[in-house]
């Protein structure tokens, strides 16, 4: 079984990805994660994430290990990714490793949930399920800066915002594997449903298809 979960940032699909996977005991893949540490690894060796040769050399040369560090988590790196995904030769170099995962998820698990931006799209066309979570540009920054202020982080609400305006922008305009809903995803807008509420719905439409 093949979930696959789109949707914009701070939509709470990462939160119901991670939650339906361990309900059903699937194997779970935050596929931000591979380009946030593209990004990352680019920044850190002090190039241009928007350069296409230093961006998919990084993609190419990209080390697993690296997908659950904290240092991932930040608004730079998040523009860093969202500027690496919009090279094709980028998104080619990671395509294989997220269909793998899909097809042969680790741990003999029995199914594979993936989150992401072109899932159901472009990575797993033929998902069994497939989602969109989405909610307003206002409920996601608010949920955004809140996160980043938990976790210690001195941002302000407005800067916030706009970071994810851009990269919202960046992400639905791209010409590649642009953000956007299946034509057979179910289409969940979380702005006035709690993670609760999401999750009940989902465990259905993962159970009973509908
Ligand atoms: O989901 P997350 O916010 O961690 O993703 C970071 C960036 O990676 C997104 O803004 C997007 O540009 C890119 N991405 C993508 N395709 C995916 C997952 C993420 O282009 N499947």
């Amino acid at each position: 079984m093949i979930v696959a979960i789109d949707g914009p940032a701070a939509s709470g699909k990462g939160t119901l990805a991670r939650r339906l996977a361990r309900h059903f005991g699937f194997a779970y893949l935050d596929t931000g994660s591979l380009y946030r540490a593209v990004g990352f690894a680019v920044l850190q060796a002090g190039g241009d994430p928007a350069d296409e040769a230093t961006a998919e050399v990084a993609a190419r040369s990209l080390d697993p290990a690296l997908l659950d560090d904290g240092r991932l988590r930040t608004d730079d790196v998040a523009q860093a990714a969202s500027k690496v995904a919009a090279i094709p030769a980028v998104r080619a170099a990671l395509l294989d490793f997220q269909r793998r995962f899909a097809a042969a998820p680790p741990d003999g698990a029995k199914g594979a949930v993936l989150d992401g931006r072109d899932i159901g799209t472009v990575v797993c066309p033929d998902a069994d399920r497939k989602m969109f979570v989405t909610a307003s540009i206002d409920v996601r920054a608010k949920r955004r800066f809140k996160e980043l202020r938990e976790k210690g982080l001195d941002v302000i609400e407005s800067a916030v915002r706009q970071d994810m305006v851009n990269r919202d922008a960046r992400d639905a305009g791209r010409s590649v594997a642009p953000l956007a809903p299946a034509e057979d995803a179910l289409v969940f807008d979380t702005s006035d449903l709690d993670a609760e509420q999401v999750f009940a719905l989902a465990v259905r439409y993962v159970t009973d298809g509908r």
